[in-house]
């Protein structure tokens, strides 16, 4: 949720923000805005929208320090003047993050008799800064920022002064340094191909960045050393490439997903393996796709280790009073590492003496933080907020791990299976024409992905993306439920999905394809079992046809065909698969 960029140099901070900032847009992109420092004055620009409704403004701006943000709303609506920054006097900042007491603080800013100008939590932040300004900008946020509760990754500048100090609590915040000039950033990935070396700041850090050089100090302005680490954001990886949208880009990059996922696990195996010695029960959280994912370790757990697993939404687990006990280890999977309620369900297990294992595509998120081990996900910046191979990456992750539970080692049958999959994940992102199908969702009422059991889990993923990159409504649902009551809503104006890899379920999920085509509903299978498209070839309108492969694995291959399909419904209907509507990629609040 918003991205944040600051510069401090000797070149124009100007062109430097606008790049940062559409580097930071998947981090939420309702609007945006900028300021600069030139000669002595503050100037602020902001506008509603995506970033470059900026660019306009900025073309005419030369200053040598600037700070940027981009927006995901949580206080406030999208507008010009929720937008960030927000000044208050001679101070002005850009914030992510939450003030929870905000409107308390507001109350007593507001009986001093301060005028606010924004509906945003955040502008509450400007005026403390201001209020205890007496000449020295570093102290004045240090007071500041002990007085906020929530979480906040902010930078602030003054107009008479050419640097930017920043703090961090629970929201990222990162350092970037270069030769003669600085930089402070919410990711790696914004400053990719412009600073080699990074720091990660810690909670309750604040941070005097200058051309010369940035100094770190604790919560208590005490200097602090602070470990100078490689970015490892490759800008190369960042770009589209020769495809329309990075969705697109990041469903062909599946196969290396999933490749790298399992020569990262190596590096882990051991110390996964004496982590779970002991374990007798497993509960797998995470939110959205992460949460599909988690559907399927639990799936994998039970199958393979024989040891009892569930799989939850992380906000719903940590609000539950959830029993732990001895032997329970918690997965905690999340591509950003940042999500909330994940990050806090892994925190709570923590402190319930379970063991964690955080399963992340982002080494140095705070998810990795909370955990006893962590899994890679080795899938790559993945910058589509759809997400598509951190998906797949997670659900090979979740394969091994399962194996390592149930004994097997790198030389195992089902290990071996795995080295299979990434060609035939590029069969499945090369060649599948889902163009048909798509079109026939695009003209839907509604769309609902069935399956039973692995297929089921894939079902409500195929669902969540469609909804998502589309906005067309519909649902996952479980094949044989689908008569105790969602039939109802079958009928020519529907089109159901089914997913159908289990050739022991096979003629389960048939006949709910039967109930659905008799009520008159639009069919349509993807399927790897033989013999399935002649039974249904007079049923089913449309079928897409998956490589054969084992059925455990069979999500790594009939997941890329249901976020194709809703790739292609999203970009028939004329919408940004990149940048649904409401939504930002790492969602830092609860
Ligand atoms: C859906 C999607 C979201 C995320 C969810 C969790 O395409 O991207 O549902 O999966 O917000 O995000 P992470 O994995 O970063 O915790």
């Amino acid at each position: 949720m918003c991205g944040i960029i600051g510069y401090v140099g000797k070149r124009n901070a100007a062109k430097i923000i606008y790049e940062g900032l559409k580097r930071l847009e998947y981090r939420g992109y309702d609007s945006a805005g900028a300021a600069f420092i030139c000669g002595g004055k503050t100037a602020v620009i902001k506008k509603e929208g995506k970033v470059e409704a900026l660019a306009p403004y900025l073309n005419g701006v030369y200053a040598n320090v600037g700070i940027g943000h981009t927006r995901w709303a949580t206080h406030g609506k999208p507008s010009d003047i929720n937008a960030h920054p927000h000044s208050a006097g001679e101070i002005t900042i850009v914030h992510n993050g939450i003030i929870e007491n905000y409107a308390e603080l507001k109350e007593t800013l507001l009986r001093d008799g301060v005028a606010f100008s924004s509906d945003t939590d955040s502008e509450v932040a400007a005026h403390l800064i201001n209020k205890f300004y007496k000449g020295d900008l570093t102290e004045a946020v240090s007071q500041a920022v002990k007085m906020l509760k929530g979480s906040y990754a902010l930078m602030a500048i003054r107009a008479d002064e050419n640097r930017i100090v920043a703090a961090r609590y629970k929201s990222p915040l990162i350092i970037g340094y270069g030769g003669g000039e600085n930089f402070c950033a919410s990711d790696e990935p914004a400053l990719a191909g412009i600073c080699e070396r990074i720091t990660v700041l810690e909670d309750g850090d604040i941070a005097e960045i200058t051309a010369d050089g940035v100094n770190i100090y604790d919560g208590n302005l005490q200097l602090v050393i602070r470990g100078v680490l490689p970015n490892l954001a490759v800008s190369e990886s960042l770009g589209l490439g020769d495809c329309p949208h990075y969705m697109l880009k990041e469903l062909k990059e599946v196969p290396k997903s999933v490749q790298f996922t399992h020569k990262a696990f190596a590096d882990v195996e051991e110390k996964l393996k004496t982590a779970l010695s002991g374990v007798s029960r497993v509960i797998f959280v995470g939110c959205g796709t992460a949460y599909h994912a988690a559907l399927i370790g639990k799936r994998y757990v039970e199958s393979f280790a024989r040891i009892p697993a569930e799989a939850e939404t992380a906000g719903e687990f940590r609000y539950k009073n959830p029993v732990f006990g001895a032997g329970t280890a918690v997965f905690a999977i999340s591509q950003s590492g940042e999500t909330a309620d994940t990050v806090e369900a892994a925190r709570l297990a923590k402190s319930e003496g379970a063991k964690v294992i955080a399963v992340t595509n982002c080494l140095r998120s705070e998810l990795t933080r909370a955990a006893d081990v962590v899994v890679p996900v080795a899938a790559g910046p993945e910058i589509c907020v759809a997400a598509t191979k951190s998906y797949t990456g997670q659900v090979a992750a979740l394969y091994l791990c399962a194996l390592t539970l149930a004994g097997e080692n790198a030389d195992g049958e089902r290990r071996k299976l795995l080295w299979e999959m990434p060609k035939l994940c590029k069969k499945v992102a090369d060649n599948i024409d889902a163009g048909a199908l798509a079109q026939m969702c695009a003209c839907a009422r509604g769309v609902y992905f069935l399956g039973r059991d692995i297929d089921y889990a894939v079902a409500v993923e195929g669902s969540l993306k469609l909804k998502e990159v589309s906005y067309l409504q519909g649902e996952g649902y479980p094949a044989g439920e689908l008569k105790h009551g969602t039939l109802a809503l079958i009928d020519g104006a529907t089109v159901c999905v089914f997913i159908l890899t289990d050739a022991d379920l096979a003629g389960k999920t048939e006949n709910a394809v039967e109930q659905v085509v008799s009520r008159g509903g639009k069919a349509a299978v993807i399927t790897n079992v033989g013999g399935v498209e002649e039974r249904l070839k007079n049923k089913a309108e449309y079928f897409i046809a998956l490589p054969e492969c084992d059925k455990y694995l069979s999500p790594l291959v009939s997941a890329v065909a249901v976020q194709m399909l809703a790739y292609r419904t999203a970009v028939i209907l004329g919408r940004d698969p990149d940048k649904p509507r409401n939504l930002a990629k790492s969602v830092t609040v609860e």
